[in-house]
């Protein structure tokens, strides 16, 4: 069965014509790419996950962090190279259209409901936690487990996993010059507290806490493994290029400055903290980075800063992430791939205000009931088969499309394309048996949904005649087939 292509000039003329009716408003500068980009990586991972990757790879956890910067910096270069050449919201989904077909693409958007729709649901877990923690240093109390957890992890429903859902529903739908605001304050906020954490963990610094330093290679690796799931978010800024000024510039540098900023932060952090307790402490403790403070300043005030911090940073992934899923969303309804609903703009607002709020609903429902495990994991493959695809579609794209305007292109071509597939392959693999089989499920209704309706009810299916595209090498994009 072949699969319909479209071309990155189709896709790029198409966002250029909303634009010019009732689209999207091109209000991002570099800044403000750059603080959404922190405000979607910057969260869990390195306030909830420190400890657990701590506990893997002891201090040696910062090569961990270093190796699995590697791993996105290869699949960030990928990224890079085409949000700079195809600069429309809809990120690894509008490149895939462009170079593996819509077939593959549609997959590519399916699996992006598992970086981003189901990472809403993980994060917003993550944040009910701490702002579990933040309710104890400032009153004494927690809420219930029964309120406060889902039947997973020991309670019954997840409420405050569903409220800051509801809320990031809400700013969304204000329009982006808010959300865009609200997001560059809780990411100066988030880089701040941080900061002023390794300040305070620096000042107890003994050099004698980093030995021994590993627990080997493989507790390295194992620690990696961990680790990426504090680099997630860094492609979300690709959602964005239909809002954002210049995006032929400003989107690949605003990816290279967000992943070096998150390696520097989770390294000093790391070191910060390792270097006032010892490795040891710091392993197994959810709020490790409270515990320091706590310890290093002889009060308990520190570590409720530190918890305030969480919450709003943990808030900011779920606005971030939650933004990117529905301009996703938005991408795939423009091209029939999913029902029209997604693809209406609020003529008062300028944002897709049912699409919000539809992605708002489904998502509270793992937020409310499932494990945190089992929708880390999930957000997890999904995020490295998007990026392996990513990696796979530069590659095609520059047989397909040579003479296409690239501002940005990776470095060491071929190389840097094919370790970026080698890392994501040898992660997915680390992820376990379970994980594939949950995923293999998933893929498996994603191919239903497109060949009962996304094919069906596309738009370039629809449109003839349609362009006879090359073939791409390996890919599955084939001679386009009007209807078919
Ligand atoms: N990178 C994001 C976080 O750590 C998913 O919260």
């Amino acid at each position: 069965m072949s699969s319909r292509i479209k071309s990155p000039q189709q896709l790029i003329a198409e966002s250029g014509a909303d634009l010019e009716g009732h689209g999207l408003k091109r209000t991002m500068g570099l800044f403000q790419l750059v603080c959404f980009g922190v405000g979607a990586i910057v969260g869990t991972g390195i306030f909830v996950g420190l400890s657990d990757s701590v506990a893997e790879a002891g201090p040696a956890v910062v090569i961990s962090f270093v190796l699995a910067a590697i791993t996105c910096i290869f699949t960030a270069f990928s990224f890079a190279e085409l949000g700079g050449a195809i600069p429309v919201s809809g990120s690894s989904y509008s490149f895939a259209y462009a170079s593996l077909g819509e077939r593959t693409a549609f997959l590519v958007g399916w699996c992006l409901l598992l970086e981003y729709g189901v990472s809403v649901s993980a994060v917003a877990v993550g944040w009910s936690q701490y702002l579990n923690e933040l309710l104890d240093s400032l009153t004494g109390l927690q809420l219930p487990a029964a309120l406060s957890a889902g039947p997973g992890d020991g309670g019954v429903v997840n409420l405050p996993a569903v409220v800051v859902i509801v809320l990031a529903a809400t700013l969304l739908v204000r329009g982006v010059r808010e959300s865009a605001r609200a997001t560059a304050a809780m990411a100066v906020l988030k880089i701040g507290i941080l900061v002023v954490f390794c300040v305070i963990g620096f000042s107890a610094f003994e050099g004698g806490n980093l030995t021994p330093f590993t627990n080997g290679a493989g507790g390295i690796t194992a620690g990696a493994s961990v680790a990426f799931f504090s680099y997630i978010g860094f492609d979300a800024i690709t959602t964005a290029g239909e809002e954002v000024k210049n995006p032929r510039r400003n989107i690949p540098i605003a990816i290279l400055i967000c992943i070096g900023i998150a390696t520097l932060l989770y390294c000093s952090v790391a070191l910060a903290a390792i270097g006032a307790l010892g490795a040891d402490a710091v392993a197994g403790q959810p709020a490790a980075l409270s515990v320091v403070v706590d310890q290093v300043t002889g009060s308990s005030v520190g570590g409720g800063v530190i918890a305030f911090g969480a919450v709003v940073a943990i808030a900011s992934v779920v606005l971030a992430v939650m933004y990117g899923q529905t301009r996703i969303l938005m991408s795939m309804s423009r091209d029939g791939l999913v029902p029209r609903i997604f693809e209406r703009v609020s003529p008062r607002s300028a944002t897709p205000v049912a699409n919000t709020w539809i992605v708002a609903a489904v998502f509270a429902v793992p937020a409310a009931f499932a494990s945190l495990d089992v929708v880390v994991n999930l957000t997890t493959i999904g995020t490295l088969a998007v990026m392996a695809a990513v990696n796979v579609a530069v590659m095609v794209l520059r047989r397909r499309e040579p003479a296409l305007r690239r501002s940005f292109r990776v470095p060491l071509y071929p190389l840097s394309p094919v370790l970026g597939i080698g890392f994501c392959l040898y992660l997915i693999w680390g992820t376990g048996w379970t994980t594939w089989v949950q995923f293999a499920v998933f893929l498996v209704v994603g191919t239903l949904v497109y060949a009962l309706y996304g094919r069906r009810h596309s738009r370039l299916g629809a449109a003839s005649p349609a362009p006879a595209p090359l073939r791409a090498p390996g890919g599955d994009a084939g001679p386009g087939s009007p209807g078919a």
